[in-house]
C-alpha cells in the first residue's frame, strides 16, 4: 500500500512539473516505474532500461534473442510460464524489449505492407511499450503455427493466460472492444507488467492502464493539496408533503 501511495505521490508531482514547464520527467523520479505510460500520445523516456533474457521457451530458435525484459517483469514471466505448464499450457515467447531501431524496422516494414491499417497493431518508433523492458508478446501450443494473431485469445493458452496473468502482474494491454481508449486493436498476446498490485486492479475493475493513471493521478493530486476538493453536490432534498 506504501508502494502505491508512493507511485501515486510521484505522478501527481510529475503531472505538476510538466504543467510547470520542467520537462517529461520529475528529477530524480525513477522513469521506468512499473507505472510508466507509454502510447500514441507518450512517448517513452530517453532512458535506457537494464534487461535480463528470462528462461522462457522461444517461439522459434531464430528468435531467443529478443526476449529481454527488465528483471521484475522476467522473473514474473518466468513463474507465470511454470505454473502454465504445470497446469498443461505450453506457452512461447516471441518479442520482449525492442530497441528503437528495432521497432522503427518493424513499424516501416509493416505500414510498407499494409499502410494506414497496419497502425491499429504496431507503434511507431519512440511510441512502443516493447521499449521500456516490460512487455513480452506470447504465444502457446495451440498457436504457435499462426504466429501473432486475436486467435491466441481463443486457445486454451490464451484463455488461461487472460484469467491468471495479473496472479503474475500483467495485464492484456490492449484488450477487445477498448480501442478508442488504448489506440490499438485486440492483442491477446501483448503482456504489460504492472506489478500485482496495480494488475489486480485492472483485471477487476476491467480498466485500461489510461484510465487507471487518470484517475489515481486525480486522487493522488488532491490529496497532495495540488487541485482543488470538488465543491460537494447537496442531497436532493425530498419534496414537501403538500
Ligand atoms: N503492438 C504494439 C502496439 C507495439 O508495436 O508496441
Ligand atoms: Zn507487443
Amino acid at each position: 500500500m506504501q508502494e502505491i501511495v508512493r507511485a501515486l505521490a510521484a505522478l501527481a508531482l510529475s503531472a505538476s512539473m510538466v504543467t510547470a514547464g520542467w520537462g517529461n520527467l520529475a528529477p530524480g523520479a525513477d522513469p521506468l516505474g512499473t507505472l510508466v505510460l507509454v502510447n500514441k500520445q507518450h512517448k517513452m523516456p530517453a532512458w535506457q532500461p537494464l534487461l535480463v533474457l528470462p528462461d522462457i521457451p522461444p517461439s522459434k530458435p531464430a528468435i531467443a534473442g529478443n526476449l529481454y525484459m527488465r528483471a521484475d517483469a522476467a522473473a514474473a514471466m518466468e513463474r507465470m510460464f511454470a505454473v502454465a505448464l504445470v497446469q498443461g499450457h505450453k506457452l512461447y515467447g516471441v518479442s520482449g524489449y525492442r530497441a528503437y531501431s528495432t521497432q522503427k524496422a518493424i513499424y516501416d516494414r509493416r505500414v510498407g505492407e499494409d499502410g494506414d491499417a497496419a497502425k491499429r497493431y504496431v507503434a511507431p518508433p519512440g511510441n512502443s511499450e516493447h521499449n521500456t523492458g516490460l512487455v513480452m508478446d506470447i504465444t502457446g501450443e495451440t498457436s504457435l503455427v499462426h504466429g501473432l494473431t486475436g486467435t491466441f485469445g481463443d486457445t486454451p493458452e490464451g484463455q488461461w493466460v487472460a484469467q491468471h496473468c495479473h496472479e503474475y502482474g500483467f495485464v492484456i494491454r490492449y484488450p477487445k472492444g477498448w480501442e478508442r481508449r488504448t489506440g490499438y486493436g485486440y492483442e491477446p498476446w501483448h503482456l504489460r507488467y504492472l506489478g500485482e498490485e496495480h494488475a489486480a486492479v485492472l483485471y477487476d475493475r476491467q480498466m485500461t492502464l489510461e484510465e487507471y493513471l487518470d484517475e489515481t493521478a486525480a486522487r493522488a493530486a488532491l490529496d497532495l493539496g495540488l487541485a482543488p476538493t470538488p465543491t460537494p453536490v447537496p442531497a436532493p432534498q425530498d419534496t414537501p408533503a403538500p
